[in-house]
């Protein structure tokens, strides 16, 4: 067993598996170079104070500047027999300074320290994925685009209900990603404070500057309470939180993409290269990512349930607990980025049928409402207007017609004197959609200005 940081108290150590189960290197090891940026800053500060001599502090600086570089370069690899990240860079330190790598820890505990490392680290990584969801939606933009015009059937309960556009049905999914965007970039505005300085959980009676170090790590402040800052882990659960919606929002639109690639709905071609085949039945077109990201939502809400679990009956301030944080959090992110990308290269090259998507519409009279919104125009009730297009729906399931337009004016007529020649070419799907082209709406035009409002949103 490598050298523990509090030998000085316990003689006798723990056995080596109770040692690798109190480890959690294997999980923190990525927050590597955090913890040297967060050691720099605190160095500097101990020696700008005069905690320990100017000399000292210039050649830890040095020293950790070299560990971020061989770090990085792969030169110094990272020994997974410590008990923690925290301990490896210190001891890396104390074997190549002897004493002076002893002083880097004065008014600083482990428990700020991580509380720091991850927050540092969060403040990299989590604006990357915001960016991955961005470019998700720029991509699924440019499909919505595309088929800003290709009219295919809305459903509620997954019955066919009324015409859209397919560029209505994708700009939906973008609404909620942005949405998913904003969460994320909240939450990072909110976890950025600077919890160095805190201690164990009652902070020092050193002279430290946490306004210096907080300041010279790109934080706005230092955090208020030196207890709440080794203790919660609100932020962990925000983040999670977000990425659980995240994912759950890809979930469902991977839902609508497994359904659309089934035979019977024919409405998208996934790529050969996103598609995967059956170990035996060779005919097979698998849409395989699209049911591992639905598949990979359950980790992630797993991962949401594992942090508020492990942080509801927890006394306050720190307790070894709060270690198992940060694999449920790490996995939020690792699957969210992951599905993202996954989810956009799978979307950026399906080819959509718009001839099936047309035939769609026709059968399961989704023009019904128009019917009757035709009649409201001519002056009639909506009530009655439904009593008269639901009416006119039976007939034509009894004699066997598939479209309100396969009967005739005559016919019509029969169930309202409003009916005019003019309903035929109101009630096609395309001009079904394209009358529902108030803001928000399926209709080309409706369509394109949410994807200008989106778009403008992404430069923003
Ligand atoms: N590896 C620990 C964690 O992630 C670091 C803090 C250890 N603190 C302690 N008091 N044992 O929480």
């Amino acid at each position: 067993m490598a050298q523990v940081l509090w030998s000085g108290r316990l003689e006798a150590k723990p056995e080596a598996e109770a040692f690798d189960f109190e480890s959690s290197i294997s999980v923190d090891a990525r927050l590597a170079l955090d913890d040297v940026r967060g050691s720099r800053a605190h160095a500097a500060m101990l020696g700008s104070r005069g905690i320990i001599p100017a000399e000292a502090a210039a050649k830890l600086d040095e020293a950790l500047a070299a560990i971020s570089a061989e770090l990085e370069s792969g030169a110094l690899a990272i020994d997974t027999n410590v008990e923690d990240v925290h301990s490896f860079i210190e001891g890396v330190l104390t074997e190549r300074l002897g004493d002076l790598g002893r002083m880097v820890h004065a008014g600083r505990s482990r428990n700020d320290q991580v509380a720091l490392d991850v927050r540092l680290y969060l403040k990299r990584v989590v604006p990357e994925l915001a960016g991955e969801v961005r470019s998700l939606i720029s991509a699924l933009l440019d499909r919505a685009e595309e088929h800003a015009e290709s009219v295919m059937p809305g459903y509620t309960h997954l019955q066919r209900a009324q015409p859209v556009t397919l560029g209505h049905h994708l700009v939906a999914w973008c609404t909620g990603l942005d949405r998913d965007a904003g969460r994320l970039s909240d939450a990072v505005r909110r976890l950025d404070e600077c919890p160095l300085g805190a201690g164990a959980l009652a902070g020092s009676g050193l002279p430290l500057d946490r306004a210096a170090t907080a300041a010279a790590l790109g934080f706005p402040r230092p955090t208020l309470n030196s207890m709440d800052s080794v203790a919660d882990r609100d932020f962990a659960a925000e983040l999670s939180a977000a990425c659980a919606i995240l994912m759950t929002h890809l979930s469902r639109f991977s839902e609508d993409v497994v359904i659309w690639a089934t035979e019977e709905f024919g409405f998208i071609d996934l790529a050969e290269q996103w598609s995967t085949g059956s170990s035996i039945m060779p005919q097979k077109k698998n849409p395989d990512f699209a049911e591992l990201v639905r598949g990979k939502s359950a980790r992630a809400i797993g991962d949401l349930v594992t942090l508020l679990t492990l942080m509801k009956g927890l006394p306050y301030a720190y307790d070894r607990d709060l270690q198992e944080d940060k694999e449920a959090l790490f996995d939020s992110l690792d699957t969210a980025r992951a599905c993202v990308r996954m989810f956009r290269g799978m979307m950026a090259s399906a080819r959509f049928r718009r001839d099936r998507m047309e035939a769609a519409c026709v059968g399961g009279f989704l023009e019904a409402t128009d019917v009757a919104e035709y009649l409201v125009r001519k002056g009639l009730p909506f009530r009655k207007a439904h009593e008269v297009a639901a009416l006119i729906v039976r007939d034509c399931i009894a004699d066997g017609q598939k479209i309100v337009a396969d009967r005739t004016l005559a016919q019509l007529k029969v169930r309202s004197e409003l009916f005019e020649a003019d309903l035929f070419s109101a009630i096609t799907p395309a001009a079904c959609a394209a009358a529902r082209s108030l803001p928000g709406g399926p209709s080309p035009s409706a369509v394109r200005a949410q994807i200008a409002e989106l778009r403008g949103r992404l430069k923003g």
